[in-house]
């Protein structure tokens, strides 16, 4: 049991650290609920001083508000709270994560455009491209859909999260 412990303790205290930042257009529905699926694998693995996450929105359209009503049901249906409020991506982003993780293909030329730096565009990742066992070239805008896509996008965060988790826990990225 002491050997388990000292072992999670040493693993703890190497882990590399990062700050992540998942980008969509709103910041109401994808990146807030990405955002919380990360934190709770972080926190269950003891890494919150580790691994910080955040979100934001290519658009300033919802500024201040809470998560989409829908996607926060749906959220907790699957034991999460999402809870962070939409803000606007700034260029300023670039100097304050490591990694930023876009939902589309619209969202990843806006987020390249704000890039200060050839070195900062390496930060930007699609985040379809972490996907484990579903396939899908990017994670779609659920605001209008139903029931079934809020639940398949939910589906897709979860197993792209896992990815991404599994690459941060061994210093992958
Ligand atoms: P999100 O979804 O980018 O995943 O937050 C959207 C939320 C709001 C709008 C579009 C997409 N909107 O047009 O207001």
């Amino acid at each position: 049991m002491q050997l388990i412990i000292f072992s999670k303790m040493e693993n703890i205290a190497n882990q590399k650290e990062y700050r992540v930042l998942f980008v969509c257009l709103g910041n109401i529905c994808r990146s807030p609920a990405a955002e919380g699926i990360l934190k709770d694998m972080v926190s269950k693995a003891g890494l919150s001083n580790k691994i910080s996450v955040d979100s934001a929105g290519t658009s300033g359209y919802h500024e201040g508000s809470l998560p989409d009503e829908r996607m926060r049901k749906h959220g907790r249906m699957r034991g999460y709270d999402f809870c962070s409020l939409s803000r606007k991506f700034r260029s300023s982003d670039f100097d304050k994560f490591d990694i930023i993780l876009v939902m589309d293909d619209s969202n990843y030329d806006k987020i390249m455009r704000l890039s200060p730096s050839v070195e900062d565009e390496k930060k930007v990742y699609r985040m379809a491209d972490f996907l484990q066992h579903l396939s899908a070239d990017h994670i779609p805008d659920p605001y209008y859909s139903g029931d079934e896509g809020f639940e398949f996008v939910l589906d897709l965060l979860e197993d792209a999260c896992t990815g991404l988790f599994n690459k941060l826990r061994n210093g992958e990225l």
